[in-house]
């Protein structure tokens, strides 16, 4: 009960245009560097060459979402565009994931459509993938249709599915052959269009690696779920998946060990790693993943 009060607290305050902004003026504070790989491209690459050290791969997101002017949108895609050019000069293992509100999707669809093109363009050139981040519900079929244009010209980029959502099962079947993102769903949904209990939604999440994988597509397994985790390696294994088809994600800061263990048994293990001063929504989402994430969270502002 007070778990669940406080994740409507976070999640409704992740969603607070107010808190949104003033925290952009405020610089990382409440412990979010422990999960934040800084403000600027140059801190963010930083990390990225330290983590490919101990055998991590990545993908770097510049935090931001839910804009509404044009300025915000080009000013993100100019700032993504950068961000692979940074990622191609320093010469570090990392591909970029986005996410369309940041990008104009609440403003006009084919504003935005013509900002991804530039984006995965530049991606191309440097040989490198861009992963579209999944959003709210309310934005899943705008953002399955935008990545259909887009796949219409490139291959070099794909999107995430959330199992907490009906449609999911649907979805992954239509994507048969493209780079999909498995996650269980950070947003707060409603019944109608999601499952409510945490069962469903983790027998929902193998359901669609189960089948994502059997058709041959590559998948990324992205949680931090051991449970998990461990049935995928067992499945991959007994089905004779071969370890190029697939990868494990998880999120910057969030089970370290777990991510070098994986690196050392020869997965691929790719970090989530994002960086900028939008970094409030981000946060406030973590803290209500977990209520251990809080203590977490703590011990970074305490200085630990
Ligand atoms: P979950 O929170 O269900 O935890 C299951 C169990 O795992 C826990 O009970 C505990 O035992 C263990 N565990 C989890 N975290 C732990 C920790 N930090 N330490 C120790 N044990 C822990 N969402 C979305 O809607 N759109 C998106 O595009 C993305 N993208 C994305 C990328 C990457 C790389 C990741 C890892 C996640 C996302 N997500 C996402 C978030 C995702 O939907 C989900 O909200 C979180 O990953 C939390 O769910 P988990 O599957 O990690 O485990």
């Amino acid at each position: 009960m007070l778990a669940q009060l406080s994740k409507n607290i976070f999640l409704y305050a992740s969603q607070s245009k107010m808190l949104n902004q003033a925290a952009k003026k405020w610089g990382l504070r409440f412990g979010a560097s422990q999960v934040v790989a800084g403000e600027t491209i140059e801190s963010a690459i930083k990390k990225v060459r330290e983590l490919n050290e101990k055998g991590l791969v990545c993908t770097l997101d510049h935090l931001g979402e839910f804009v509404s002017s044009r300025e915000e949108a080009i000013e993100a895609t100019q700032y993504n565009i950068r961000t692979l050019e940074a990622i191609h000069r320093a010469g570090v293992q990392s591909n970029l994931s986005v996410k369309l509100t940041q990008l104009g999707l609440d403003i006009d669809f084919d504003f935005c459509l013509n900002n991804m093109r530039q984006i995965v363009e530049t991606a191309k050139r440097y040989n490198n993938f861009v992963r579209i981040d999944m959003e709210d519900s309310a934005h899943c079929q705008a953002t399955l249709d935008l990545l259909h244009e887009l796949r219409r010209t490139y291959d070099n980029v794909g999107t995430v599915i959330q199992a907490y959502l009906y449609r999911a099962e649907q979805d992954v079947k239509d994507l048969k052959g493209v780079s999909l993102r498995l996650v269980k769903g950070a947003y707060k949904e409603p019944p109608e269009v999601a499952f409510q209990e945490k069962q469903q939604i983790d027998e929902n999440y193998m359901n669609m690696i189960r089948l994502h994988l059997l058709s041959g597509s590559y998948t990324a397994i992205a949680t931090h779920d051991h449970h998990i985790i461990e049935k995928v390696k067992k499945f991959a294994k007994e089905n004779n998946i071969p370890r190029n088809q697939f990868e494990f994600q998880m999120l910057y800061g969030f089970r370290t060990d777990m991510q070098q263990q994986l690196a050392k048994e020869g997965y691929t293990m790719r970090v989530y790693v994002p960086f900028g001063n939008d970094w409030f929504g981000y946060f406030m989402r973590r803290l209500a993943e977990r209520p251990q994430n809080v203590a977490f969270a703590l011990k970074g502002f305490f200085g630990k």
